[in-house]
């Protein structure tokens, strides 16, 4: 399938509709972008690792019972998703404390939560995709309680299914940000890349961090550590 009407470019990613109108193609960029694009660059080979990455956790979640948008990578950098209309609210599901969360509670880095927590930030750049309550997405119609309720029971899920899969790869799953969509038949599904620039994976044993923090924090090696989740990944016949 190919490229027709180019439809929209994000930090990470660009979009064309394509002869069928329930189909779009996702291009992985290289550039990569940190508190809210204050911080840019480009690494050559980050758009191939990502689409390779989420492409795999895509179908590893759909072969789980999630419902998502992903249809199937067609190259090294593209994807074919169903076409949805994405509901302007992150998902941020937090296993251990660091990140903003530490900057904006001032709690310790680090520690295990008890059980999952689960934040919702609306989706606005110009905003600075704002922390915001389970009512502010309700009130201002962002998403109905039957999509929020899903939503939850969704990023719970993923969040298992995930945590596991890494850990059996010698990975912790920290914490990673989800985003959801509705089809033309008004079904939700689970949107967006799952990549080490939505996630945060911390090497089991060495503690190393094997995602964008090591651009945020110019930790160096950023293509490496992704080359080393898709290694693992690959590695593992999911
Ligand atoms: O920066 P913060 O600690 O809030 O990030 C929590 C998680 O959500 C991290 O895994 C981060 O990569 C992801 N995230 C994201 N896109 C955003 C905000 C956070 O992928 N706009």
């Amino acid at each position: 399938m190919k490229k027709k009407e180019f439809l929209y470019e994000g930090k990470a990613k660009k979009i064309w509709t394509t002869d069928d109108p329930s189909v779009y193609l996702v291009e992985y960029k290289n550039s990569l972008t940190a508190f809210n694009a204050a911080k840019k660059d480009s690494i050559e080979g980050k758009g191939r690792l990502n689409n390779l990455i989420s492409s795999a956790l895509f179908e590893y979640l759909a072969g789980h019972g999630i419902p998502t948008h992903f249809i199937r990578r067609i190259d090294e950098i593209h994807q074919l998703v169903r076409a949805v209309k994405i509901i302007p609210v992150e998902v941020i599901a937090r296993n251990i404390t660091t990140g903003t969360l530490c900057k904006r509670l001032g709690v310790e880095e680090g520690i295990r939560l008890p059980r999952p927590l689960i934040e919702l930030c609306l989706k606005d750049d110009a905003l600075g995709d704002p922390l915001i309550t389970e009512d502010h997405a309700l009130l201002f119609g962002w998403t109905t309680e039957e999509q929020l309720n899903k939503i939850k029971e969704i990023t719970l899920k993923v969040n298992s299914l995930l945590s596991e899969y890494f850990l059996s790869l010698g990975i912790v799953l920290v914490d990673f940000k989800l985003e959801f969509g509705t089809d033309g038949e008004g079904n939700l599904l689970l949107s967006d890349e799952i990549s080490p620039d939505t996630c945060r994976f911390w090497d089991r044993d060495t503690n190393d961090r094997l995602d964008k923090d090591r651009f945020r924090k110019d930790l160096g090696n950023v293509l490496g550590a992704y080359e080393e989740i898709w290694r693992r990944i690959s590695g593992s016949g999911k």
